[in-house]
């Protein structure tokens, strides 16, 4: 039986989708058989982040409101060995999945999958609860900004509320000379405030923006947050793979 992981945050633009997308290439090459079901109804970025937009026949609106077999929304790449792609629907109506609909889905592709990823959307909106209502970890991305801090505890309260025992937080497009200078919080200050475990953190890397606008992975590249997505997969491929020791800060910069 597959893993189903959720990719969440509360706030927008925070790296979601860099992130699901990436893991799920992370994680095909480990040998792990992902499916990446992007439930960011109305945008669909996951395949755009791949460069796969181009392939993309059918996607959950197919599947949900045309009726095909999910195996027939699936969209595969050559250079993604082992990775499917569940791409977004451009428009679909969120009263058309219904929870026993999602979670028919998800129990299918968990069959069939090592790992099933699911990029969700920003905010707590409807298809942001489908997307966790089926998850066994939820993954939390946050910046070290205040306002992020304070979604991404929203969202993990959510989780937790909706019964995921494995919940965690990704710091990502972590700047180091400012956490030296003290004027933005370290991961492990994060982790501590949030109560929620570190998986990795990504340092902000312009090879990240570059690799998006290509439409490429950013897994594997030799970039800091090409090799920071590497340790992450072999986190969540159950490796021990250490986190820098960031120091702490003394002051309680979210309380300000
Ligand atoms: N580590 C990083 N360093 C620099 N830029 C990054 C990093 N991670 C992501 N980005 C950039 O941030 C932007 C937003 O990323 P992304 O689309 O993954 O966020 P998101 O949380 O999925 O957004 P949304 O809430 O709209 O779905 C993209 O341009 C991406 O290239
Ligand atoms: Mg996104």
């Amino acid at each position: 039986m597959g893993r189903v992981i959720a990719i969440t945050s509360g706030k927008g633009g925070v790296g979601k989708t860099t992130f699901s997308a990436n893991l799920g290439v992370g994680l095909s090459r480990r040998g792990k058989k992902t499916v990446l079901v992007d439930m960011d109804m109305g945008l669909r970025n996951v395949d755009v982040m791949l460069g796969m937009e181009t392939a993309v026949v059918n996607h959950l609106g197919d599947y949900f409101e045309g009726g095909l077999d999910w195996e027939d929304c699936l969209t595969t790449d050559e250079r993604y060995q082992g990775l499917s792609v569940l791409a977004a629907a451009q428009n679909l109506d969120p009263s058309l999945i219904t929870e026993e609909s999602f979670s028919y889905l998800i129990g299918e592709l968990k069959e069939a999958f090592d790992i099933v990823v699911i990029d969700a959307p920003a905010g707590i909106g409807s298809y942001f609860r489908l997307a966790i209502s089926q998850a066994d970890e939820g993954i939390v991305v946050v910046h070290t900004a205040v306002p992020s801090v304070r979604d991404a505890d929203k969202v993990l309260h959510i989780l937790e509320e909706s019964g995921i025992g494995r919940r965690f937080i990704l710091v990502n497009e972590l700047r180091f000379s400012l956490m030296k200078n003290k004027a933005i919080m370290t991961p492990q200050d994060i982790s501590e405030i949030l109560g929620a475990e570190l998986v990795g953190v990504i340092p902000y890397d312009i090879e990240a923006i570059l690799a998006c606008n290509d439409g490429r992975a950013l897994t594997g590249t030799a970039s800091p947050a090409g090799k920071a997505l590497e340790r992450i997969a072999d986190r969540v491929c159950g490796m021990a793979v250490p986190l820098p020791p960031f120091r702490r800060l003394r002051g309680g910069l979210f309380h300000k």
